[in-house]
C-alpha cells in the first residue's frame, strides 16, 4: 500500500507504539511509558484498537492544518499515526458509505480536551464534505454555533479556563452525498448556580465579561451597564475577573458574528443582552432589613438605581418588580396573603430569578440555533453525532451540580464499559468463540445508585422534595442513610462503616465513582432539585414589555393556572440522559478518550499519578486487553460477503450458498492466515485491523476496476445503442434514398424500355409494313403479271380474231365515248351566262379545235341571249361601247378605265335646266346626248378654259357655263377628223371641215378639248355623225397630229415624261410656240 509522502514524514517520526494494543509487555506502567513518550514528542495521540487516546498538550500544535486533514482524508485508520481526524474519516465514511448512523463519544474530566476534541471533529467534517453556497452556509453556521454556546455555557473553573458548564450533543445531519445539510443540538443541564455565585479562583459565564469588555460604550450604555466587572456582585466576589488565555473583548466579537451568520436577527441579539444585562444589575439590587409591625422580618431595597435600570431595560412597573423581590404571595386557607422577604429570601429570590433567567436564555440560544440549523428539506438524513459532555468533576465542595455531572458521567462509562468490555465478551462467548474473560469494573451498580427507581438516591430526591411539610436536605440524607446503607458504593457519616472518618462531614455523603470518591454537600439539594421559582417572580417577569423576556416566562402568564406540579430538575436530567443513551445506543460508537496531563494546565508536563489515575477509571487497561485478546472487527456472515463478495470469483457477482461458505471463499481467495479470523455462528471475526483495512484496500481497488468494468460495460451499451440507432438509421435513409433512387433509375429505364420498345415495334411494324406492301406489291405484281399473262393468253388466242372483227369496233366504240365524255363534259361544266365570262372546260387535245368552236357558239349565243333581253337605249348605248371598242380598243391607254363606266351624257342634268332649253329652242338641238364642262385649250397660247359642252344629234355647242350663253355652235358634220395620243391624257383634237360659205365656226379652225368622259364624247360624237352623214369621222391615235389652227397650221405633239404636273383634269401643260403646240403629261 503506497503512503502519502506527507503520510511517510509523519510515520518516520512516530515515537512508540501507536497502538496501544501493540504494547509489550502490556502493563499499566508500560502503557503510561508509552503515553509520556508520545506525549513528549507532541504525539498526543494513541490508538487502542479504534479507540482515540488524547492526552491534552495545553499547547497549540501543528496537527490540525489542511494539509493534515488533506492526509488523512479517505485513509485507513493504521496507514497514518493515531488523530482525531482518522477516526472521524473512519466514522463519516462509515456514514456516508455504508449508511451507518455514527456517533462520536467524547470522555474524560474536565479539561481534558473534549470542547477542542468536538471542534477538531467539526472542523475535519466541515472541510471533507462537499463544497457549494448552500452547504458552506451550513457548515459555518454549525461552527459558528459552538463559539456562541461556550460564550454562554462555558465559565473559567479551576481545572478548565474554558470548561463546558453544560452538556452538549450535537447531531450533524448530511444528505446521501455526504454534505451537511442541518443539524440538531441538545443541551443538557447548565449549571445556572454559577449565576449568582462561583468558588474562588473561578469565573462566571463568559458573556458577561465579553459583553462588558467588548462591547462599545454606547451600546453598554443603553444597557445601563458600566464596563468594570468589579462593579457587579455577580462577578466581583471570587476574586478572579480576567483570564490570561481568553480575550473576552475579541470573543465577544467572535460571538457577535456567530450569531449574526447563525441568522439571529439584530433585535434578538439585542434583546439577548438586555437579558444579560438585567442579570448583571439584578445581582446588584441590595436589601436592607425591615421589622415589620407585626414582628416578622421584612426587606426594603437598599438603593433603587439598580431596580430602575433593570425595569427600563425589561418595560415593566419598578414597583412591581420591587414587590416581586421583597415579598410573596403566599395562600393562607384559600386566601392570598402577601408576606414580606427576609433579606436573606429576598436574595434568594433574587440570585433564583438571576439563575432561571439565565438558564431560560440559555435553552432559548439553543433553540434559536436549532431553528437556524434544522433541515428545512423532507429528505433521508445520515446522522453523525459529536457528545462532548461536561467532564467528571470533584471539587473541594462539591454540590447537586457536580452530583448530577458526575452522573451523566457514570452513566458514559456505562456505555463504554457495555460495548467495549462486557458486550464485546459476551458476544464472544455467545459466538462460541474460545475466550478468556478479562475482569474489569463495571460502574453499572453505580448507575444503579444513584438512577434505579424508588431506590436510587435521585428517587430518593424526587420522594423528599415532594413530600409535604418540613423538608430539608437534612432529612434527604438520613432517608439515604437509611435506604442505600448497604450499598459499596455510598458512604456518610451517618452509617457504622464510616462514622469513625473524618475526612466524610456529617451535612454529606459520599459517591465511590468509577474515577474516583466525590463528597457532596446535601446543602442546596432539595432546592436545586425543585428548581422552582417564586409565582410573584415569573408573573412579574411575564409582565414586562420585553419580548424574549415575556417568552422565557410563560407559566407567569396569570391565565394560566397550572396546579401541576414541574418535574423536577434531577428526573429532568435522568430522562434526558437515558433519551441520550438510547439514541446513542442506535449509533454506530467511536470513542475518544480524553487524559488530562497535569492540573497545572501546564504544556509539556505529564503527571503520572493523575495520568494513571485517569487511565484506571477510565479502565483503559481493560479495554486493551479485550481489544488484544479479541478481535477489531466482526460481521454478520450476510454483511460481509455483501460487501466483500467482489473479492473472490466464486462469490462475484453472487452466491447461493451458505453465507458463511462464502466469507470461507473469500478470505482464502485473499489468502488470509486462520490465526487471524475466527469463525463465530452468525458472524465472522477479525483479529487485526490491518487485514480488515487490506481487505477494505483490495475492495475498494477492486471497486474501482468493477466500476471502469461497469463504465466499460455501460459506455459499451450505450454506443452499441447509439451505434444500432444509427445503423438503423442509416438502414432507414439509405433504403429510403435506394428507393428513390431505383425509383428514379426505374422510371428512366421504364421510358428508356418504352423507347426502345417504341422503337422496336415501330421497327417491327415497320419491317411487317414493308413486308406486307412488298407482299402486296408482289401480290399485284403477280396480278399484274398474271392479267398481263392472262391478257397476253387471251391476246394470243383471240389475236387473229380481233385484229380482224374487235379492232375497229372498239376503236370507234373508244371514240364514241370519248366523244361522248367530253360533251357530257362541256355540258356539266358550262360557264356562266355572262358575257365576260371567260371560263370554259378544259378539254383532250384531240377535241381542241372542237371545244373553241363550241366555247364561241357558246359565247356568241349567250351574246344573243344577252342583247335579246336589252330595250332600245340599253341597245344604243351598247352600241355606243361597242363603237367606243372599234375605236380604241389596244390603242390609248386609258380606254380600259372606261370600259366598266355607262356612258351617261347628261352629266349636268342639263336636260330640264330652263337656260339650256331657252338655247336649244333656239338651235332646236333638242336631242340632247352629251352634256359636262370641258376644259378647252386657247388655240392661241394653250392656256386651258373651262367650257361647257354640249352634243346633241345635230351640233356640239360651247357655252359659257357662268352665264349659259352659247359661245359657238358647230353642226356635227362640220367634224372631219378626231385625233387623240394613245397616253393617258384626256384630250381630243377635233379637226374642222375646211370652211365652206364663210362659216364662222369653222374658220377658227380645229379645237383642242379635254374632259373625264372623253372616250365617251369622242364615242358620241362621231356616232351622231355617222347617224347624220352614214360615215365615221376619221379618228387617229397618235402622239402627233396637225391641225388648222385658224389660218395657221400648227403640229400638235403629245410628249410622255413631263415633270412637276399637277394631277386631275386635264393633267397636261400646253405650250403653243408658233406652229407646234406641245402638250406634256407625266
Ligand atoms: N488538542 C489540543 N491542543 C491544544 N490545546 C488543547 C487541546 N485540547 C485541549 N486543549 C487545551 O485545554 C483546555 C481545556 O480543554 P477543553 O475545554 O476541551 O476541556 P474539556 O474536556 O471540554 O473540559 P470541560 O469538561 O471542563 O468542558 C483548552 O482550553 C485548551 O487550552
Ligand atoms: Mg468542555
Amino acid at each position: 500500500m503506497a503512503l502519502h509522502l506527507g503520510a511517510q514524514y509523519i510515520l518516520e517520526h512516530n515515537v512508540g507504539i501507536s497502538d496501544a494494543v501493540l504494547l509489550d509487555p502490556l502493563t499499566e506502567e508500560a502503557f503510561i511509558e508509552n503515553l509520556k513518550k508520545r506525549f513528549s514528542h507532541e504525539q498526543i495521540y494513541t490508538y487502542i484498537g479504534t479507540v482515540v487516546v488524547s492526552v491534552n498538550p495545553y499547547q497549540k500544535l501543528p496537527l490540525y492544518t489542511a494539509e493534515v486533514i488533506e492526509e488523512y482524508r479517505s485513509r485507513n485508520i493504521y496507514e497514518l499515526p493515531p488523530h482525531i481526524y482518522a477516526i472521524s474519516d473512519e466514522a463519516y465514511r462509515s456514514m456516508r458509505d455504508r449508511n451507518l448512523d455514527q456517533c462520536i463519544i467524547i470522555s474524560g474530566e474536565s479539561g481534558a480536551g473534549k470542547t477542542e476534541a468536538s471542534k477538531v471533529i467539526m472542523q475535519y467534517v466541515a472541510q471533507v464534505s462537499g463544497k457549494g453556497r448552500e452547504i458552506d452556509r451550513v457548515k459555518e453556521q454549525l461552527l459558528q454555533s459552538n463559539p456562541v454556546l461556550e460564550a454562554f455555557g462555558n465559565a473559567k473553573t479551576l481545572r478548565n479556563d474554558n470548561s463546558s458548564r453544560f452538556g452538549k450533543y450535537m447531531d450533524i445531519e448530511f444528505d446521501f452525498k455526504g454534505d451537511p445539510i442541518g443539524g440538531v443540538i441538545t443541551n443538557y443541564l447548565l449549571e445556572k448556580s454559577r449565576v449568582a455565585s462561583q468558588i474562588p479562583g473561578e469565573r462566571n459565564f463568559h458573556i458577561f465579561y465579553q459583553l462588558l469588555a467588548g462591547a462599545d460604550p454606547t451600546f453598554l450604555e443603553t444597557l445601563k451597564l458600566s464596563p468594570k466587572p468589579e462593579s457587579y456582585g455577580f462577578l466581583n466576589k471570587s476574586g478572579c475577573i480576567t483570564v490570561d488565555t481568553i480575550d473576552d473583548a475579541r470573543e465577544f466579537n467572535l460571538v457577535k458574528t456567530g450569531m449574526e451568520v447563525i441568522g439571529f436577527y439584530r433585535a434578538e441579539i439585542n434583546e439577548v443582552f438586555q437579558l444579560v444585562a438585567s442579570v448583571l444589575k439584578l445581582g446588584n439590587v441590595e436589601f436592607s432589613h425591615r421589622s415589620n409591625s407585626d414582628g416578622t422580618d421584612g426587606c426594603d431595597i437598599a438603593s433603587t438605581q439598580e431596580l430602575e435600570d433593570v425595569a427600563k431595560i425589561l418595560g415593566c412597573m419598578e414597583q412591581n418588580l420591587k414587590s416581586a423581590l421583597t415579598q410573596r404571595t403566599v395562600e393562607v386557607k384559600r386566601e392570598k396573603v402577601k408576606t414580606d422577604f427576609s433579606v436573606a429570601g429576598a436574595v434568594y429570590a433574587r440570585d433564583a430569578l438571576c439563575k432561571a433567567i439565565y438558564s431560560r436564555l440559555f435553552s432559548w440560544l439553543v433553540q434559536r440555533i436549532n431553528d437556524s440549523i434544522k433541515v428545512k428539506t423532507e429528505q433521508t438524513k445520515k446522522v453523525m453525532g459529536v457528545l462532548d459532555i461536561y467532564g467528571f468533576e470533584v471539587f473541594e465542595t462539591n454540590r447537586y451540580e457536580q452530583f448530577i455531572i458526575n452522573y451523566c458521567n457514570e452513566k458514559l462509562q456505562q456505555i463504554f464499559i457495555e460495548l467495549t468490555l462486557k458486550e464485546e465478551q459476551e458476544e464472544y462467548i455467545r459466538e462460541g468463540i474460545e475466550w478468556i474473560h478479562v475482569q474489569y469494573f463495571n460502574n453499572a451498580v453505580i448507575c444503579d445508585l444513584i438512577e434505579k427507581n424508588n431506590v436510587g438516591i435521585l428517587a430518593i430526591l424526587d420522594e423528599q422534595c415532594l413530600l409535604p411539610g418540613n423538608v430539608t436536605d437534612k432529612t434527604f440524607l438520613e432517608k439515604m442513610n437509611t435506604t442505600c446503607k448497604d450499598h459499596p458504593h455510598y458512604e456518610s457519616r451517618a452509617l457504622r462503616k464510616n462514622q469513625s472518618d473524618r475526612s466524610l462531614p456529617h451535612d454529606a455523603f459520599r459517591l465511590k465513582h468509577y474515577a474516583g470518591n466525590v463528597t457532596y454537600k446535601v446543602d442546596g439539594f432539595i432546592d436545586k432539585n425543585n428548581d422552582l421559582l417564586y409565582r410573584d417572580l415569573s408573573q412579574a417577569m411575564y409582565a414586562c414589555k420585553h419580548n424574549l423576556m415575556k417568552k422565557l416566562f410563560p407559566e407567569g402568564n396569570p391565565t394560566q393556572k397550572s396546579l401541576k406540579r414541574p418535574p423536577t430538575a434531577g428526573s429532568q436530567f435522568k430522562a434526558s440522559v437515558q433519551e441520550l443513551m438510547k439514541n446513542l445506543l442506535s449509533k454506530n460508537p467511536n470513542y475518544i478518550r480524553c487524559i488530562k496531563p497535569n492540573d497545572e494546565k501546564q504544556s509539556g508536563k505529564l503527571d503520572l499519578d493523575i495520568v494513571k489515575h485517569q487511565v484506571r477509571y477510565l479502565g483503559l487497561m481493560e479495554n486493551i486487553r479485550v481489544k488484544r485478546a479479541g478481535y477489531a472487527y466482526r460481521q454478520v456472515y450476510d454483511q460481509f460477503l455483501y460487501r466483500y463478495k467482489m473479492l473472490a470469483d466464486e462469490t462475484w457477482p453472487s452466491w447461493h450458498g451458505d453465507a458463511k461458505e462464502g466469507v470461507k471463499k473469500i478470505l482464502a481467495n485473499q489468502k488470509i492466515a486462520d490465526d487471524e479470523i475466527a469463525f463465530g455462528k452468525s458472524k465472522l471475526f477479525i483479529r487485526n485491523p490491518r487485514t480488515l483495512f487490506d481487505l477494505e484496500e483490495t475492495r475498494r481497488e477492486r471497486m474501482h476496476f468493477l466500476a471502469t468494468l461497469i463504465q466499460k460495460v455501460w459506455k459499451g451499451h450505450v454506443k452499441r445503442e447509439h451505434f444500432l440507432l444509427m445503423k438503423r438509421s442509416q438502414v432507414i435513409i439509405s433504403s429510403r434514398f435506394r428507393g428513390f433512387y431505383g425509383q428514379k433509375q426505374y422510371k428512366r429505364k421504364k421510358a428508356a424500355a418504352l423507347l426502345l420498345q417504341c422503337c422496336t415495334r415501330r421497327w417491327k411494324a415497320r419491317k411487317l409494313l414493308a413486308e406486307l406492301k412488298h407482299q402486296k406489291r408482289m401480290e399485284w405484281a403477280a396480278g399484274v403479271i398474271h392479267k398481263y399473262y392472262l391478257g397476253w393468253k387471251v391476246r394470243m388466242n383471240y389475236k387473229p380474231k380481233f385484229r380482224r372483227i374487235a379492232g375497229p369496233k372498239v376503236a370507234r366504240f373508244m371514240v364514241v365515248a370519248l366523244r361522248r365524255k367530253f360533251l357530257l363534259n362541256v355540258r356539266d361544266k358550262l360557264p356562266s351566262l355572262s358575257p365576260i365570262d371567260n371560263k370554259w372546260p378544259s378539254s383532250l387535245n384531240m377535241y381542241k379545235s372542237a371545244s373553241d368552236q363550241l366555247q364561241v357558239m357558246h359565247h356568241r349565243w349567250r351574246c344573243r341571249k344577252y342583247r335579246r333581253k336589252l330595250n332600245e337605249s340599253q341597245k344604243y348605248t351598247l352600241r355606243e361601247k361597242a363603237t367606243a371598242s372599234d375605236i380604241f380598243k389596244d390603242k390609248k391607254v386609258i380606254y380600259p378605265e372606261s370600259v366598266p363606266h355607262p356612258f351617261k351624257g347628261d352629266y349636268l342634268n342639263l336636260r330640264g335646266d330652263m337656260k339650256w332649253k331657252k338655247i336649244h329652242s333656239v338651235t332646236h338641238d333638242i336631242n340632247l346626248v352629251f352634256a359636262d364642262l370641258v376644259h378647252k385649250v386657247n388655240r392661241a397660247n394653250g392656256k386651258i378654259v373651262q367650257q361647257l359642252l354640249v352634243i346633241s344629234s345635230q351640233a356640239l355647242l360651247v357655252i359659257d357655263h357662268h352665264t349659259m350663253t352659247l359661245k359657238y355652235r358647230i353642226p356635227i358634220e362640220y367634224i372631219e377628223k378626231i385625233s387623240l395620243s394613245p397616253f393617258q391624257d384626256k384630250l381630243a383634237v377635233f379637226h374642222m371641215k375646211k370652211p365652206e360659205n364663210g362659216d364662222k365656226f369653222a374658220k377658227k379652225g380645229d379645237f383642242i378639248i379635254g374632259n373625264e368622259h372623253i372616250i365617251e364624247i369622242v364615242t358620241k360624237s362621231s356616232l351622231c355623225l355617222k347617224n347624220k352623214t352614214s360615215k365615221m369621222p376619221e379618228i387617229t391615235i397618235s402622239p402627233q397630229c396637225s391641225s388648222q389652227f385658224g389660218n395657221s397650221s400648227v403640229q400638235v405633239s403629245f410628249q410622255q415624261g413631263a415633270k412637276g404636273l399637277e394631277p386631275g383634269i386635264p393633267g397636261v401643260k400646253v405650250t403653243r410656240k408658233k406652229h407646234l403646240m406641245l402638250i406634256s403629261e407625266p
